[in-house]
């Protein structure tokens, strides 16, 4: 099994989630405790999706937070980089269509879509800013860009216990329901390391988006966050 290294180099990533792409959805849903369901909903109506919008969904894997937006009524492509991740939504018949991308240098026009986002996906990135440029490059302007994704728990002792679980804990759960207990080894550090929610909105502001807020869902275990492009 690869696992990849906090350097976060693209072929190691997209390779570990080649590796983990039939047990992803089951190992989140263990994971999250029952919670990912309802980050999902709320990711879906910060997009604020008007009927016939385009949306993006980068960083889409298996397409399940795609999915999530079709039903919302967005046409919507799920983009990612990893053909076993798409191999495996293309296999469970996800109702959406697959785009082999990487985030950092995406095959679209400026200004091709209302919305992009990307969920439990830019902490994965190389490069995350190049990403954020990228989505606000092909998302016209008024539109929104969402990103979904760990966070810091706001509450010190919560985070104290939460960061125990993520070292101790969870590789070990994943180690039982799947034999790639190494991939959630990656997972648990790389969610320690991510920069927090101010961090991220300064990143958002740098990349040029107006409006840049975000809001902590259970607890800031995970933030979503928003902004829109600048009309001129
Ligand atoms: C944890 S999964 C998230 C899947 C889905 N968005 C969800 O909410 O369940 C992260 C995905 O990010 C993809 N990814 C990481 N870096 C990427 C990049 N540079 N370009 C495209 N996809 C990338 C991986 O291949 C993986 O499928």
């Amino acid at each position: 099994m690869s696992r990849a290294d906090l350097e976060k180099q693209p072929y190691d990533v997209a390779t570990m989630f080649d590796g983990i792409a039939q047990r992803y959805d089951l190992m989140n849903d263990i994971a999250a405790m029952g919670q990912v369901g309802m980050w999902r909903d709320l990711m879906v109506q910060a997009l604020e999706i008007a009927p016939g919008d385009e949306v993006l969904d980068l960083a889409a894997g298996t397409g399940t937070s795609t999915t999530a937006i079709a039903r919302a009524g967005a046409r919507v492509a799920a983009a990612d980089f990893s053909l076993g991740m798409m191999s495996e939504g293309r296999r469970r018949g996800a109702p959406v269509p697959f785009i082999g991308a990487d985030a950092q240098r995406l095959p679209f026009a400026e200004d091709s879509f209302d919305a992009a986002v990307i969920s439990f996906g830019l902490r994965n990135v190389h490069e995350p800013r190049r990403a954020l440029a990228e989505m606000v490059r092909v998302v016209r302007p008024g539109g929104r860009v969402v990103v979904c994704e760990f966070s810091t728990p706001s509450w010190r002792p919560f985070r104290t216990v939460y960061e125990k679980y993520l070292l101790r804990a969870l590789p070990a759960v994943a180690g039982m329901v799947t034999t790639t207990a190494d991939a959630y080894e990656y997972l648990a550090e790389s969610i320690l390391e991510w920069p927090d929610q101010e961090a991220l909105r300064g990143w958002f502001l740098a990349a040029g988006m107006e409006r840049a807020q975000y809001r902590n869902l259970s607890g800031g275990i995970v933030a979503l966050h928003r902004g829109v492009v600048p009309v001129s």
